[in-house]
């Protein structure tokens, strides 16, 4: 008669034995293996048995076979345990600790800004268009009403292309993006305009706290029949208070732009110190801060897009994102904007 609490007590004692996959393993094949398993010979002996144990034999056989089963089983699972809590404890690596965060990006500052001032103006009807940045003289210039030896070249120190287009075509990195006035009417058919462009300029600048050598301006125009100064006023009002509060006032200089007659200056009144501080640092004791350059279209520039100008009139505009930027946070200069420290950008 075989003993099988013996068998299973050998084989159980043997399993406790076994620490690592190895061995366990090695057992498996020992007790379990399909060929030659102790176990599993065991089963098969079933049928060399008289016919009147076979049944009770059987059932010892498979209980013996499910017992070993369960106890491996068992056995692999406490020994993965054992083998992380040995981790936990005793490791440099603390299986415990949460995962590190991914830092997330975000907007930067000016493109949040010009998101915000395109917004305004999308909401009063304006499109938004683009142009080149690199770009040539003729448009940069000419087309704007600023020849070749004008003075009014000296109001943008240029950064040229030092190649010329099929040997003749100046081309630069664009001051300003005024020319997109000329592109976009040279590929309108007939008025109404009301676009903006918003985009990149470059100057070859000294930096300092207001300056910077890259800067990015929206322009507009809106060209129509009976477009007048009053319309220039109400549209850039509108944009004022969207953007620096309900209650803002404006108020125009007269200024000179050689693509505009007249041309103004915008400003609002100082909502830092509110016209009260006499050494205030943004609007230097005026009560009123410049943010935009403006104009009515000079007509000789809507004759060029081959349109009559004693029936069309328009308004222009250039608004620079920094000083916008600047003014609606406090920041005391625009260079932050592009030294990438995180520790500025993260604050917006
Ligand atoms: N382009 C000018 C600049 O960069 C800004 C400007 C002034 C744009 C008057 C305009 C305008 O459209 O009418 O200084």
């Amino acid at each position: 008669m075989t003993d099988f609490a013996a068998l299973q007590e050998e084989a159980l004692a043997e399993l406790s034995q076994a620490a690592e996959d190895a061995a366990l393993e090695a057992w498996r094949i020992r007790w379990l293996g399909r060929q030659d398993g102790r176990a599993s010979s065991l089963l098969r002996g079933v049928k060399d048995q008289p016919a009147d144990a076979r049944a009770s034999y059987g059932a010892a056989a498979n209980a013996l076979k499910r017992a070993l089963d369960d106890a491996l089983a068992a056995r692999q699972d406490a020994i993965a345990k054992a083998a992380l809590d040995a981790l936990a404890t005793t490791a440099a690596l603390d299986v415990t600790l949460p995962g590190r965060p991914q830092p997330l990006g975000r907007l930067h500052p000016v493109t949040q800004t010009m998101r915000d001032c395109v917004r305004a103006f999308a909401e009063m009807g304006f499109r938004v268009a683009e142009g080149p940045e690199v770009e040539y003289a003729a448009y940069n210039f000419d087309a704007m009403r600023i020849p070749e030896d004008h003075p009014a070249r000296d109001m943008w120190d240029t950064i040229w292309v030092d190649t010329l287009i099929d040997g003749e075509r100046e081309m630069l990195l664009r001051t300003h993006t005024s020319p997109n006035q000329a592109r976009v009417m040279e590929r309108t058919a007939e008025p109404p305009v009301r676009v903006i462009v918003p985009g990149k300029c470059y100057r070859q600048e000294a930096t300092d706290a207001t300056h910077e050598w890259m800067l990015t301006q929206i322009e507009g125009l809106a060209v129509d029949e009976g477009v007048r100064m009053s319309d220039l006023k109400g549209t850039l009002y509108e944009f004022a208070r969207k953007l620096f509060g309900q209650d803002r006032k404006i108020i125009f200089h007269h200024s000179y732009f050689p693509f505009v007659e007249p041309g103004v200056e915008m400003a609002i009144d100082c909502f830092i110190c509110r016209g009260a501080g006499a050494d205030c640092r943004t609007c230097h004791g005026t009560g009123w801060i410049e943010i935009l350059g403006a104009g009515m279209v000079h007509p000789e520039i809507i004759e060029n897009a081959g349109w009559d100008s004693s029936r069309y009139t328009g308004f222009a505009f250039g608004v620079g994102v920094e000083r916008v930027a600047l003014l609606r946070w406090g920041i005391d200069d625009i260079r932050h904007f592009y030294q990438n420290d995180l520790r500025f950008l993260g604050q917006f």
